[in-house]
């Protein structure tokens, strides 16, 4: 069949198995080109391991140190009329590669909540592996199946305290808005930071603890996001940051048990805003990424996940200065995004940007065309005119 992008709203409800296999490669190859990463990890297990930071995370484990990988993800195969998601074609391409260049991976498609999941991949980190030295947590999910209590949580994007009203933008149709997000209750805020908190990071680590899959001295690391002030109401003191304050509580827990076995360590890295399936569906933040976008590139400073994370990797987790933390005890690869003058050149364009002039004062067609990427859609080299056999199966 011939594959298009249709989106609606912020998802794109089509992927291009092809544009997928493109994307990852581009990704493999930039972690290529900077080279080996020497002490880099070599027993992997992603949490979240199909897009975005996951697969990044994952992606330059393998290609910068020849890790062996496992990935745990939720996705979708091509059924009966349907397509598979982005996330299950950008693993099926990832997993061919990474098999044909000699490194070992594995990928184990459900929901990573529950404790069945975490049985599987732990039996197969004892039979395949033995132990894991670095443990990536990066998933972003609207709802969580407590696996004691069998309680579905649902996750919601919303302020804390009194509602909120900015400009956003509609990135499908290209019309920027007022939006008024009326505050969270009690219980939303409390749903939330049971899907997106820390509670499921701790029970990985538990259990992995408790079966002898940790290796001595390995690392755990989750991503959170603080970003510049203009979000905050809907980020970083929305019901979003709230549990991700939980994440840093458990980033803590998890640290100290860590070290107990040996030079073990757990953090969290704040990352860069960036278009991912998660990130879109925020309201106010896809604006504020296209603003960035154009004042980071205009610098030379922007960087996608793929670059976000070999960075990370390459300067702090694995070389250059070792880990540094700011005051809350978090590593910021978010640095150059949080640049003095990159936010003073945002706090400039924010109040002047309207519909008229958002192609000239933002990225928007670069953050669209990101935003397609994400679903293998724009990527050099592929023919979106050819037939293309959508079921792929995943291997591993
Ligand atoms: P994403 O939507 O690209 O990836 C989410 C991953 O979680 C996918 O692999 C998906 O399959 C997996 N997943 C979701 N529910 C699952 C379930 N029940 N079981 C198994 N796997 C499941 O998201 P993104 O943006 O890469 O986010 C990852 C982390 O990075 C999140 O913690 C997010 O808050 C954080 N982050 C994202 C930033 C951004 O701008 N995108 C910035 C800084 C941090």
């Amino acid at each position: 069949m011939v594959i298009k992008p249709k989106v609606r709203g912020f998802v794109c409800i089509t992927a291009h198995p092809e544009g997928c296999a493109a994307h990852v490669r581009e990704q493999i190859d930039y972690v290529k080109s900077k080279g080996s990463l020497a002490n880099g990890p070599k027993k992997v297990l992603v949490i979240g391991a199909s897009t975005g930071y996951g697969l990044a995370s994952r992606i330059a484990a393998a290609y910068g140190s020849g890790a062996a990988t496992i990935g745990v993800f939720f996705e979708r195969p091509a059924e009966d009329d349907k397509l598979g998601t982005a996330g299950w074609y950008n693993t099926a391409a990832f997993t061919k590669q990474a098999k044909a260049d000699g490194l070992y991976a594995r990928n184990f498609n459900g929901d990573a909540f529950s404790d069945q999941l975490k049985a599987d991949v732990i039996a197969a980190v004892k039979a395949d592996l033995g132990q894991v030295d670095l443990i990536v947590y990066s998933l972003a999910s609207p709802r969580r199946t407590h696996p004691k209590t069998g309680v579905v949580y649902k996750s919601c994007l919303k302020p804390v305290g009194q509602s909120y009203t900015n400009k956003t933008v509609d990135t499908d149709k290209g019309v920027v808005s007022d939006i008024t997000i009326e505050p969270a209750n009690e219980a939303e805020i409390a749903e939330t930071q049971a899907v997106m908190g820390g509670e499921d990071w701790e029970m990985w680590i538990d259990a992995l603890e408790a079966a002898g899959c940790i290796a001595p001295g390995a690392t755990s690391v989750a991503y959170s996001y603080i970003g510049p002030e203009v979000t905050w109401p809907i980020y970083k003191n929305g019901t979003i940051g709230l549990a991700k304050n939980d994440l840093e509580r458990a980033a803590k827990k998890i640290n100290a048990q860590l070290k107990t076995l040996g030079y073990g360590r757990a953090f969290i890295s704040v990352n860069k805003a960036l278009v991912t399936q998660a990130s879109s569906a925020i309201p106010v933040v896809p604006l504020y990424i296209s603003i960035l976008y154009k004042i980071m590139k205009a610098k030379g400073t922007h960087e996608g996940c793929i670059e976000q994370i070999d960075r990370l990797y390459r300067t702090q987790m694995y070389g250059g200065t070792g880990l540094e933390f700011d005051d809350a005890g978090r590593v910021r690869i978010d640095d150059w995004e949080m640049a003095a003058d990159v936010q003073a050149a945002v706090k400039e364009v924010w109040p002047q940007v309207n519909t008229g002039n958002l192609a000239e004062l933002t990225d928007m067609a670069g953050y669209r065309s990101e935003f397609l990427k994400l679903f293998g859609f724009g990527l050099d080299g592929i023919d979106y005119e050819a037939d293309t056999n959508p079921n792929v199966p995943l291997g591993g």
